[in-house]
């Protein structure tokens, strides 16, 4: 596995809030999403820019995914929304209520026309009911070489806003579109991020989505506030268990007897070849 990015503490940082961007600079998520969207008022949009210029230009790099989020193209802040992020060379543009592979193919070529680096990803945020049922033919775009779709984002808040659904009872009534969205981000070969929760106070609540999260097997879980990001980080990385586990499987592999076998036993479990991919899977989360 050479192209692995951890997601798994992925926090949205308003471009509109100079506390909590000086901030950012100093925490350990896995990536930031700068955001010029929901969280900054419309009044405050061009300051959300302007902050966000600034933060980059003093920005130390680090290892932490700096990303965007943009306006949609259809408000009369995206162009210039995309224009910066092109312009800041930022890891990723999050894009918000995307619908259609147009929107997608659309973004693409408007970042190459403002010379974003070929790097510079999308991340598409799945939150609409029609974006629901299109998630498979926009996530089919990652395989083509031109699009640059790494990521999808499922926008719990919006859906349940835009479909009337309760986010109550271990958010059984959002299951099935929480599915759908993982299952076509999987064969479209993209990661997909657990949506946010909003009790940011609540830790115990908190934990258990982040562990339902992790069983639905999303990459990693979006956050609002910086007290969550330990939790996240530890939910969504492998434990000790997986890490001896996989550790026994590459080794049990590479006996020479075992080398051109399929399927072995290891501690009364049956391990098969595919098993060798999970457990290298583990190892990177554990890097
Ligand atoms: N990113 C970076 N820093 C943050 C932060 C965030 N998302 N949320 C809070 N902080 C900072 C605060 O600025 C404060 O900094 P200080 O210690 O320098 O004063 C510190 O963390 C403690 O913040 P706290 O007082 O507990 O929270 P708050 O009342 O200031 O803010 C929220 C609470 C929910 C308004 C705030 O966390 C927030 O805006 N979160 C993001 C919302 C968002 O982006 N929504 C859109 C996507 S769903
Ligand atoms: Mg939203």
């Amino acid at each position: 596995m050479t192209d692995f990015y951890p997601r798994r503490a992925v926090l949205y940082v308003p471009a509109s809030n100079q506390k909590a961007l000086a901030k950012s600079a100093s925490l350990n998520a896995d990536a930031l999403i700068y955001d010029l969207e929901d969280s900054v008022a419309a009044e405050m949009k061009h300051e959300a820019r302007d902050n966000l210029r600034r933060h980059f230009q003093e920005r130390h790099k680090t290892l932490t995914t700096q990303t965007i989020r943009i306006n949609t193209l259809s408000t009369e802040w995206g162009e210039d929304d995309l224009k910066l992020a092109a312009e800041l060379k930022a890891e990723a543009i999050v894009l918000p209520k995307a619908e259609t592979p147009q929107q997608i193919i659309d973004v693409a070529r408007k970042l190459d026309d403002y010379d974003a680096p070929e790097t510079l990803g999308i991340w598409a945020m799945i939150e609409t009911p029609r974006g629901i049922l299109n998630a498979d033919e926009i996530a089919r775009l990652a395989q083509k070489s031109a699009a640059r779709l790494k990521c999808f984002i499922v926008g719990t808040n919006d859906i349940a806003l835009s479909t009337g659904v309760k986010t109550t009872n271990q958010r059984s009534a959002l299951l099935p579109w929480m599915m759908q969205i993982i299952l076509a981000a999987r064969a479209g070969g993209i990661d997909v991020l657990d949506g946010v929760y909003n009790s940011f106070q609540d830790q115990e609540g908190f934990k258990a989505e982040c562990e339902q999260g992790a069983t639905l097997g999303f990459d990693g879980k979006t956050l609002i506030h910086p007290s969550q990001i330990e939790m996240a980080l530890s939910a969504y990385s492998s434990n000790n268990e997986e890490i001896t586990w996989a550790n026994q499987v590459i080794t049990a592999f590479n006996l020479p007897e075992n080398t051109s076998k399929g399927a072995i036993s290891l501690n009364g479990t049956m391990v098969e070849q595919l098993h060798i991919r999970q457990a290298e899977r583990i190892l990177a989360r554990a890097r």
